[in-house]
């Protein structure tokens, strides 16, 4: 065996295989489904402009320029920048519910929270994207972009970005049904979130970097999620380029 082969991930990987002749069996017990929408209803609430500002690039021409830009400009980005962003990224289109990147089995286990750093008519702060209303809830007000910043390894994007997108994974919604195997999903769904936004950005002729390195468990508190039945795993930084 090789070394590799006795870790965690590669265990992981390999336990939550799926194959013709072999049941998945695990010790996980009866799971409960949590609601699909997270709602924080006593917090202050800013509706987004139902009328979205339509890039007219191509699509070819997206995927073409798309590339990770961690120099911003000390420029605002607008309301209406930032609700095409959130739409492109985890709007409903659809009279189901279905949103604009897919989702196992339809469970949309990724919860959106933003810093907002620098975005002309909107106090800085850490919001919640409520999904389901199409509006942001206010968390905490204040700029949290050096905080942020020392929590994402110090990588000084995040201090220069209009706004950081937080994603966080509300686990049981995908692991009631897919069990083990649910977190792979979960990553998988967050990828497909992350690059609908990287291409809204290009369309929109701004700039992102997706940011995989940060010290899970102070975001963590920073939004003041739990990290047990909710954490922090993904987060890009959007600005001006
Ligand atoms: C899962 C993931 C995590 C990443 N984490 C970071 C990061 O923490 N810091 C960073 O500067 N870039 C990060 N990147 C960006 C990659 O470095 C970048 O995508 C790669 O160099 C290819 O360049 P391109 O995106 O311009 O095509 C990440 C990309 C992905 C997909």
């Amino acid at each position: 065996m090789n070394p590799y082969e006795k870790g965690i991930g590669y265990r992981y990987l390999f336990e939550t295989k799926y194959y013709p002749d072999r049941p998945l069996v695990d010790d996980l017990g009866r799971l409960t489904y949590p609601p699909l929408f997270k709602i924080y209803p006593n917090a202050p609430r800013i509706d987004l402009p139902k009328e979205l500002q339509i890039p007219k690039v191509t699509l070819a021409e997206v995927i073409a320029a798309r590339r990770s830009q961690r120099h911003f400009r000390n420029e605002p980005l607008t309301l209406k920048e930032l609700t095409f962003l959130l739409w492109a990224s985890q709007g409903i289109t659809s009279p189901q519910g279905y949103r604009t990147a897919p989702s196992a089995g339809a469970l949309y286990p990724i919860e959106t929270y933003l810093s907002v750093q620098n975005i002309k008519d909107i106090p800085a702060g850490i919001y919640h994207f409520n999904v389901r209303d199409f509006s942001l809830e206010r968390l905490k007000e204040g700029n949290f972009a050096s905080a942020l910043t020392e929590m994402a390894l110090g990588q000084s994007m995040v201090r220069k970005a209009a706004v950081v997108f937080i994603w966080t994974a509300v686990i049981l919604r995908s692991m009631s049904k897919y069990r083990n195997r649910a977190i792979r999903y979960i990553f998988l769904d967050a990828g497909h979130i992350c690059q609908n936004l990287l291409l809204a950005t290009t369309a929109l002729g701004l700039g992102a970097c997706p940011i995989g390195a940060f010290y899970d468990e102070e975001i963590d508190r920073l939004l003041g999620v739990d990290s047990h039945t909710e954490m922090t795993i993904y987060l890009a930084a959007v600005g001006r380029v």
